[in-house]
Formats: structure tokens, C-alpha cells, sequence
């Protein structure tokens, strides 16, 4: 269990980016075997990043496009079910309130549905596979 506060902040996509697709590369390339070409898009040029540190180093990131699409959301491994992704999505949340983007939406793994619904998002469609991942586009009114 982690026993120091874990600081989430906005980051900035030149300065932090090795530590952005270091955690990226670690949790979608490695572990859930994303195509490395499909990881990186011309979107992370625009988006803001998010990035979640423990005693300065990162452990977790996300973004946010400007369209309120959240995606990139990853723990890594020996820091997940501690609650650092549910804090990191309030923060996103609260981010993208504070950019008056009224609704925020998702592609979520279907695994991960119940991790979203906790947040209040719900699932509309059918499912949909990217990168062979089962997905379901998932919506939340913030505003
Ligand atoms: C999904 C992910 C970001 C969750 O982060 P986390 O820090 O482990 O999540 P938290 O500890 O904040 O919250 C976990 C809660 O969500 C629930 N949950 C449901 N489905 C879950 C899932 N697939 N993964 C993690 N938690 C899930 C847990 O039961 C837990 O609830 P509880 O606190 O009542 O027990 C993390 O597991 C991860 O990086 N996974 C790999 C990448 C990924 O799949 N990203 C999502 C793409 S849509």
C-alpha cells in the first residue's frame, strides 16, 4: 500500500512527455499488447495531459481532448485498487468543468466499465472493439 500523498496535476506534453509515454508504453504496448502505431496519435499534440506522481515519480496519466473525449487512463501495475485512478478521473472531471466542456465522454475497455460507473458515467452503444479490445463509448454530464 502506498503511504505517502499522490499529487495529480496537468502536465505538459514537451516537459513530461518520456514520463507520459513511458507509463503509456508500459501499460497499453506491453501489457495489453496496443500496437504501438495506434498508442501514439496526433491528438496528444493538443490534448491536455494529466499526470499522477508518488514522491516525484509517475505513476499514472491520462488526457483529455478537447472534444471531452478522456482516454489514455492508466495505473501502472503495483500502484492499482488504491484508489489513484478514481482520484485521477475526479481530477479530469474537475479539469475539464473548469474548461466548460458540458459532457465528457469514453471509450472504455469493457472491463473497465464498473471502474467508470462509480463516476457516474454511463454506457450507450454497442460494443466495439480498438486495438482487438472489446470498448463501449461511456458519457457523463459535468455541467
Ligand atoms: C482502470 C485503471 C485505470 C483503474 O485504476 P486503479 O487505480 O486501479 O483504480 P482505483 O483503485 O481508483 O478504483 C478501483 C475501483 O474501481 C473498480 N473497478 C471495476 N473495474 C475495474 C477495472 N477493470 N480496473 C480497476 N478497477 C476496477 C474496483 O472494484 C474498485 O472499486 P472499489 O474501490 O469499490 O473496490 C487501472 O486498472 C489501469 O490502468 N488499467 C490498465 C489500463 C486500462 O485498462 N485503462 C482503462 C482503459 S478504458
Amino acid at each position: 500500500m502506498i503511504d505517502q500523498p499522490i499529487q495529480c496535476r496537468v502536465a505538459d506534453w514537451i516537459q513530461d512527455k518520456d514520463a507520459l509515454k513511458s507509463i503509456r508504453h508500459r501499460v497499453f504496448v506491453e501489457e495489453q499488447k496496443v500496437p504501438v502505431e495506434l498508442e501514439w496519435d496526433e491528438y496528444d499534440e493538443t490534448a491536455t495531459h494529466f499526470i499522477v506522481t508518488l514522491s516525484g515519480q509517475a505513476i499514472a496519466c491520462a488526457r483529455l481532448k478537447s472534444d471531452g473525449q478522456i482516454g489514455r487512463m492508466a495505473v501502472l501495475t503495483g500502484y492499482r485498487n488504491q484508489g489513484i485512478g478514481q482520484e485521477l478521473l475526479r481530477f479530469v472531471l474537475r479539469t475539464a468543468a473548469e474548461k466548460d466542456i458540458n459532457e465528457v465522454y469514453l471509450h472504455a475497455q469493457v472491463s473497465a466499465i464498473p471502474f467508470y460507473e462509480k463516476q457516474g458515467f454511463i454506457s450507450v452503444g454497442e460494443i466495439f472493439y480498438e486495438a482487438d479490445i472489446p470498448h463501449r463509448e461511456m458519457l457523463k454530464k459535468i455541467c
